[in-house]
């Protein structure tokens, strides 16, 4: 077998062009024009044309500047094209060469490199079938591959499957309940239809996550569950695959790392069963989902559930089609443990060391494995980490070293569960949560057009500095920031929006929900049509999301900008004036939604106000250390004091007790509601309680939505004490 990643690794990680390609010759011969002057204007302040006289902050300047001019869509290209030749689905052979690939751009880019393996339980599929029996009496056997799968250049994709559903069959007529959401079953009860005992099928939502869709069906007696996606998927009949685990991590190790040799429950466990669903599932293409939709009996589907043309004239059943769902696992996966089936999972890190604070982390993070060929989700991202990490490297030729230490991180196993990074935070625990500056992390980095950001609040006002000084990648003469905010404008989104991270659905989930570290997330474009599906190649990238790879170009200068200021800056640039604004306009969207005026919002309200003072008093302090800077006494001490507690302020938020039933999940902000349907978007625990709530006497419902009130309030508080740094 030839092993082209090795050798296209070479040429990739040069920076150095071959010699037959001119232009770039001239780009390199530029480039080098530009760091010289650089030097220059570095070495020799006075000699520079620049209004500021300090030259430390000059050097800065400098290198993100040459940071900036080092850009590239030729090396991202590569990079991306080299990840996605083969799939390269976590735990199989092809993997390992994505990871090799990585670790030597790394190595050979001189970077500090290491790899750190688990041992954790993954799932794939050894068989799945779906016949269906129509009133007619006539049988289909559906075929589940995607079109044009079977043709030699997609053998290796694999067949589209749930990870971690149980083997099963199922036999049973079939119900339609829409997105499956509790509310979808409440409707369809009104309607006098019990899905107990029935096979259903739904529609893959945005407001809800496949584990709960399974959960839900589950919980109402249902056997089996088949998911579909709506959209242009019906052309190339591609279908989505994707995780049903529950929670996040490797199964067997709950809140540890699943190191070699440690300790893992076992399968049978309660802690690991609850993690999965019990019925079996399948993903489905739109048009076998329709052959069988076309085919129910029983009422119209009710008008508001209308709201897309597939839905159209639709019927609920239950029956008269009955379908038999027949799903089994593999049962061999690389090690066996006894009765576990365990495979090796391996994320990849690169170390810049930081000059003058090693023991301070920002982390930038990008998961490595797909489920197929990977192009946008995630190596889109990965491109655009490799790229980052090649100019870099340049930098440091030139003498750059960070004054914080830089960590590059290349995940494993994010599809199946986040499982890569959340056995990695596990593992560093108390050092992230002492040491880790901001967690930045870019995962389907292009999927067409637009910028889209989410972010803790104290993060706004450098993501925004930050898109003010990059170009945009569609529209000339314009930056980033001036495209975000046209759009947004335009969706009446106010002048920019940047998103909060509750949702689970990136490795930044272990970093802020879990450690409590600010963290960052970022993409161009949303709601890619061929996401998880076999389609996500190269090809499909060129061709449709970015033929000249100036969004990939764009991406990574924003993340590697933004990684340069949490390294280098002498004071961290959090802003927690904005974090207060964004709890405040929280709390008026609590108060909308709670019409119980016998619950209280006081002591939010008051807990808002002193992490407002508390953040007022950290930028006074703040401008008084940068006039100190500036007139040369650097006061090392104090701007270390009070960076750590604008570093540490974020940890005020977790709670040990965690959220009631997900424990694991820490952040009383921000973090999966349990509660499937929550409208909230932040505060986990107060949503759950008010779902929770209609379950209870008015009485009962009151005092748990004001215990989580006083929970999240005593949280701020802790936050506003650690900015504050006082002893009460
Ligand atoms: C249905 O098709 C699959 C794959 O083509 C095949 O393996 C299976 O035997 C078929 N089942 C029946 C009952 O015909
Ligand atoms: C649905 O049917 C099952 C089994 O017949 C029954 O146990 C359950 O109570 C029914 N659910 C509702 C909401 O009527
Ligand atoms: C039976 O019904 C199905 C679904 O409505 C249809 O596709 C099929 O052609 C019918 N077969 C016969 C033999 O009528
Ligand atoms: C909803 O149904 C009506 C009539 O059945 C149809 O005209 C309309 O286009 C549908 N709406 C959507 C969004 O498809
Ligand atoms: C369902 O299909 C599976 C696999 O094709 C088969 O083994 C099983 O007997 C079928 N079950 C029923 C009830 O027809
Ligand atoms: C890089 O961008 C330029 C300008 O948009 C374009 O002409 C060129 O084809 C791009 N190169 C790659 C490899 O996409």
């Amino acid at each position: 077998m030839a092993q082209p990643f090795t050798k296209l690794a070479a040429a990739a990680a040069t920076t150095a062009p071959s010699k037959k390609s001119s232009p770039l010759l001239v780009t390199f011969v530029f480039i080098l024009v530009l760091c010289i002057l650089g030097f220059y204007t570095l070495h020799h302040p006075h000699c520079s044309n620049s209004t500021s006289p300090f030259s430390t902050s000059e050097a800065v300047l400098q290198y993100r500047n040459t940071f900036l001019s080092l850009s590239s869509n030729y090396t991202i290209s590569t990079y991306l094209r080299d990840l996605t030749l083969h799939p390269h689905l976590a735990g199989t052979k092809p993997s390992l060469d994505t990871i090799h690939y990585v670790q030597s751009h790394f190595e050979q880019l001189n970077l500090d490199t290491h790899t750190v393996k688990y041992k954790t339980l993954l799932s794939y599929p050894a068989h799945a079938s779906l016949l269906v029996h129509f009133s007619n009496g006539s049988v289909v056997n559906l075929s589940l591959t995607e079109k044009g799968v079977s043709s030699p250049g997609f053998s290796d994709v694999v067949q589209p499957y749930h990870a971690y559903s149980p083997s099963g069959s199922a036999h049973a007529k079939v119900a339609f309940v829409n997105y499956g959401r509790e509310e979808d079953y409440h409707t369809l009860e009104v309607m006098g239809v019990n899905v107990s005992g029935c096979v259903v099928i739904a529609r893959k939502g945005e407001s809800i996550s496949r584990s709960a869709v399974i959960s839900i069906a589950e919980s109402k007696g249902a056997l089996g569950v088949l998911l579909y996606a709506e959209g242009d998927r019906l052309r190339d009949g591609g279908v989505e695959r994707g995780t049903v685990m529950r929670g996040i991590g490797d199964p067997l190790t709950p809140g540890w790392a699943g190191v070699e040799g440690g300790e893992t429950l076992d399968l049978e466990d309660n802690q690991v069963l609850k993690r999965f669903p019990k019925i079996p599932s399948l993903p489905l293409s739109l048009e076998n989902a329709l052959t069988i939709l076309g085919s129910l009996g029983g009422d119209f589907v009710p008008q508001f559930w209308n709201d897309s043309s597939w839905v159209n004239g639709l019927r609920v059943g239950p029956g008269p089609t009955i379908v038999n769902l027949t799903y089994q696992v593999k049962r061999t996966m690389n090690i066996q443990l006894g009765e576990k089936k365990v495979a090796t999972v391996q994320n990849v890190f690169a170390v810049i060391r930081g000059l003058k604070e090693p023991d301070r982390y920002v982390i930038l993070g990008n998961h490595r494995d797909a489920w197929t060929y990977g192009a946008v989700d995630p190596n889109s991202g990965t491109a655009a980490l490799l790229d980052i990490a090649r100019r870099y490297a340049f930098l440091m030729r030139m003498g750059w070293s960070p004054q914080r230490t830089i960590v590059f991180c290349s995940w494993d196993a994010e599809e199946f569960g986040m499982v890569g990074s959340t056995e990695w935070v596990e593992q560093n625990l108390v050092n992230l949560g002492t040491k880790a500056v901001a967690y930045l992390n870019v995962d389907c980095a292009v999927q067409g057009p637009g910028f889209f950001a989410g972010a803790t609040p104290q993060l706004d006002n450098l993501l925004i500095e930050v898109t003010k000084k990059i170009k945009d990648p569609d529209s000339r003469g314009t930056t980033i920031y001036e495209q975000w905010a046209a759009t947004n404008e335009l969706h009446n989104e106010g002048p920019y929006k940047i998103q909060r991270l509750s949702g689970v659905d990136s490795d930044f989930a272990p970093f802020l929900q879990h450690a409590g570290v600010p963290s960052v997330d970022m993409y161009y474009g949303r709601d890619f049509p061929v996401y998880h599906t076999a389609f996500d190649s190269y090809d499909w990238m060129i061709n449709n999301a970015d033929p000249s790879f100036q969004r990939h170009v764009a991406v990574a200068a924003v993340w590697g900008l933004l990684v340069l200021h949490l390294a280098d800056d002498s004071i961290l640039p959090f802003n927690y004036l904005s974090y207060a604004d964004q709890l405040k306009e929280h709390e008026e969207m609590l108060n909308k939604l709670l019409l119980d005026g016998s619950i209280s919002l006081d002591p939010l309200t008051a807990a808002i106000e002193e992490l407002a003072s508390a953040a007022k008093e950290a930028e006074d302090e703040a401008k008084i250390l940068r006039e100190l800077e500036r007139t040369g006494d650097i006061a090392v001490l104090k701007m270390r004091a009070l960076n750590d507690r604008l570093m540490l302020a974020e940890r005020g938020f977790l709670d040990s007790d965690g959220l009631q039933g997900r424990q694991w999940f820490k952040h009383l902000v921000y973090g999966p509601a349990g509660g499937y349907e929550s409208k909230l978007g932040f505060f986990p625990g107060i949503a759950d309680a008010i779902s929770r709530s209609t379950d209870l006497s008015r009485r009962d419902g009151q005092v748990l939505i004001q215990h989580e009130i006083w929970r999240v309030a005593r949280a701020i508080q802790r936050a506003a004490g650690v900015l504050r740094g006082e002893l009460t």
